[in-house]
Formats: C-alpha cells, structure tokens, sequence
C-alpha cells in the first residue's frame, strides 16, 4: 500500500488543521489514481470550509474521523497509476482536488478532452465540480496560463455567470451595480464582465481602507467607496443592483436602509468577511437571494446544450486573465509548511488583493 496525505480541518473550527498520513486503496478495476501537482487557494476555498455543511462541500472528499473534513481546492493533478483502459499514466487533469497529495477517481463518460469522477459519493454533487479536463488534449492548451487557471478560472467563470445572470434579468432595472468586497478577484471578474458591455449599469465597488490603493489602480469600477463611508458615499438615488462577495450583514443592511426602494435586487454570492454577522433587520430579504454558479451553469446547459457555456466562461476568462498580467501577483510556495501558512494567511484575511497563492505539496 502507497501512502499519502491530506490537509485535515476541523468542521467547526477552521483555524485546527493537521497534515494527516493515510494509506491508499489498491486500485479497483477502472479506477485511476491522480497524483496532485499544484493548486491555488483564495477566500473562495475559506467559504467552502465556512458552508461546507450547508451546501455539501464536505462530501467531496470524505474522512472517516468525525467532524473532520477536507477543504476543495482547484488545481492540476497528474495521473500515476491507472487501472482503467481510457486514461493512462502521464495524462494531466485540470479540476477539483481535495487539499492532498493523491486522489483515487473512477473515470466515467470520458471524452478526448474530458471526464468526469463517476465514483458513487460525488453522484448527487453539481456535474460543475465532477468534471474534469484532459488538458493535454484540450484545445488551444496553454501550459503558460496554468497559473491563472487555478487561481482565477472557477472565479471568473462565476463572474461570467453572474455578468450573464444581470444582464437576463435587464439588470433590475437598476443604473449601478454596487460589488461589496470590491477587491475579491470574483469581484474583479465581475468589473471585468460588465465593461466589456457598453450597455451594462455603472459600477461601485465597496472595499476596505487597506484594499483601496489596490482597487482604483485596477480603474475599472466607476466609483470606488470605503465600507465606512457607505452613507456618504452612495447615490441612493440611483436604482441599484446590489453583487456581494462580502456576505456581511451589517453591510448589507446598511445599504438596504440606505437604498430602500432603489434596493433593487441583491446576489449573495460569497462570505469574504465570513465572520462578520449575518442579515439584520434592515436586509430586504424578499428582492435578495442566493446566487450558485453552479446551478446558473446547469441551467445554461440545459437551455444551450452541452459545453456552449463553459465555451463562452473559458473564452471570457483567457482574455480577462490575460489583461490581469498587470496587476496579479502568483506566489507560489511548496511543501506541508507553506500549505499551513497559506492557509493560515487566507483563513485571517492577511493575502494582498493583488496575490494569488498557488501551493505545491
Ligand atoms: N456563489 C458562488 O457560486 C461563488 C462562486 C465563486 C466564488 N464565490 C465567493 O466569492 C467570494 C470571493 O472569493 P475570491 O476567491 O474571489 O476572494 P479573494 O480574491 O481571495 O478575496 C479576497 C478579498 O476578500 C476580503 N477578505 C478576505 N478575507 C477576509 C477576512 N477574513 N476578513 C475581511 N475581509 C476579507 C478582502 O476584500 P475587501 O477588503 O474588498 O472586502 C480581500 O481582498 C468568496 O466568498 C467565494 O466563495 C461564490
């Protein structure tokens, strides 16, 4: 038996996690197993672990001690053993790893540029996280860009989603798109998305006083206002759209107070100040809801057919990506110690709006 190791948490406290040794399963007939070469960690992996109960994110990649869970990451793996007649040794796959070093996958509807992991426990998951790219035979492949794929890809294509979300929905009717967490790279994306759109409401990104430098050299949200001056900041009088990455409650209420009627619609979609507070009493819950990329992508799929969005979200994001070469900064780091320190430092909100970690065990 060949071991190995995983980045254990602890469900409930996030800041308790052990590097654990663990033996691996002989291979059953199909099954392949895939050695993790890198992948990249941002607040996106934080809020995996933060509602890992309460959307299935632990179900991923199960451990067997209870109220311990392993955090989903997005990177590339290599194939080193294989027991299935379709993959060999050597392929390379782009997807959804578990923070360790070796994942054992049974590879089902394989295509030549793709497939997905069909084992049993990952069935009743989103396809989105299921599927996985044969990179090597993708293409236009560009081994160049591997790093802003880990980093930005599942980001960006989510800031496609939600580009693609507003503008179905005529925007709400709103003239201004206000983004809290204005720094956060789903954020970014978002910028990006709607300005290719001449058509497209104003953008206000909302950002903490150490991210604003980092913010308006971006010169890409039309206004840029600190949390703290929200009241003074905002033009209530403009209908607004509301895209949050903050997941803050007193935020958000304070800019439902603020907008009232103009409040027009808010998108939760993420938790960067996860441990902020929930919704107060001045959340406008009956025009809010949760957005999952995820389920926006099923149901482009269905509507499109197979692969015609994520053709468009890839597209969207080479270019995005390419034009955040100016002010993205990878920091690549190897080995168990700098995994927990990156952790460590994206779990406190300490990375720099402008870096992107990619870790190798
Ligand atoms: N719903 C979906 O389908 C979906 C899909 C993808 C991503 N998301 C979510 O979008 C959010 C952004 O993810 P990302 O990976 O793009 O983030 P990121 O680039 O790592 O964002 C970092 C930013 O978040 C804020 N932040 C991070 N940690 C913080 C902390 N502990 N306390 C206070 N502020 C903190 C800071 O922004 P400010 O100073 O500007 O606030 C920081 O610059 C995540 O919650 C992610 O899960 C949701």
């Amino acid at each position: 038996m060949k071991s190995a190791h995983q980045f254990v948490v602890d469900k409930t406290d996030l800041a308790a996690h052990a590097m654990v040794e663990h033996e691996l399963p002989a291979l059953a007939e199909g099954d392949v197993l895939a050695k993790v070469d890198r992948f990249a960690i941002t607040a996106n992996n934080i809020t995996y672990g933060v509602v890992g109960e309460r959307i299935g994110y632990w179900k991923f990649f199960p451990v067997a001690e209870a109220g311990k869970g392993i955090i989903p990451v997005w990177g590339f793996a290599d194939i080193v053993e294989s027991r299935n007649q379709d993959i060999s040794e050597g392929e390379r796959l782009y997807g959804y790893w578990p923070m360790g070093s070796h994942l054992v996958m049974t590879p089902t509807k394989v295509k030549p540029s793709r497939l997905m992991d069909g084992v049993a426990h990952r069935a009743e998951l989103p396809p989105v996280y299921n599927a996985y790219s044969r990179v090597r035979a993708e293409d236009g492949y560009d081994p160049a860009m591997d790093d802003e794929r880990m980093v930005l890809y599942p980001l960006y294509a989510t800031s496609y989603c939600l580009y693609d979300f507003s503008k179905d929905n005529d925007w709400f009717g709103a003239a201004q798109v206000i983004i809290p967490s204005a720094s956060s790279k789903t954020a970014i994306g978002t910028a990006y998305a709607f300005k290719e759109d001449p058509a497209a409401p104003k953008l206000v990104g909302v950002t903490s006083a150490r991210n604003e430098e980092a913010v308006l050299a971006l010169d890409l949200y039309d206004d840029v206002i600190l949390y703290d001056d929200i009241e003074t900041g905002i033009d209530s009088a403009i209908p607004a759209l509301i895209i949050d990455m903050s997941g803050n409650g007193p935020i958000i209420g304070r800019l439902h107070r603020l907008l009232g009627e103009n409040m027009r619609y808010t998108s939760n979609v993420g938790i960067t100040h996860y441990d902020a507070g929930g919704m107060d009493g001045d959340y406008i819950q009956e025009r809010s809801a949760m957005f999952f990329a995820p389920g926006h992508i099923q149901k482009r799929t269905a509507e499109w057919g197979p692969g015609v969005f994520e053709k468009k979200a890839f597209g969207f994001w080479k270019n995005a990506a390419i034009q955040s070469r100016g002010w993205l900064k990878i920091e690549r780091s190897e080995g168990a110690g700098a995994l927990a320190r990156v952790y460590e430092e994206v779990l406190a909100g300490k990375t720099a709006a402008n870096v992107g970690h990619v870790v190798a065990l």
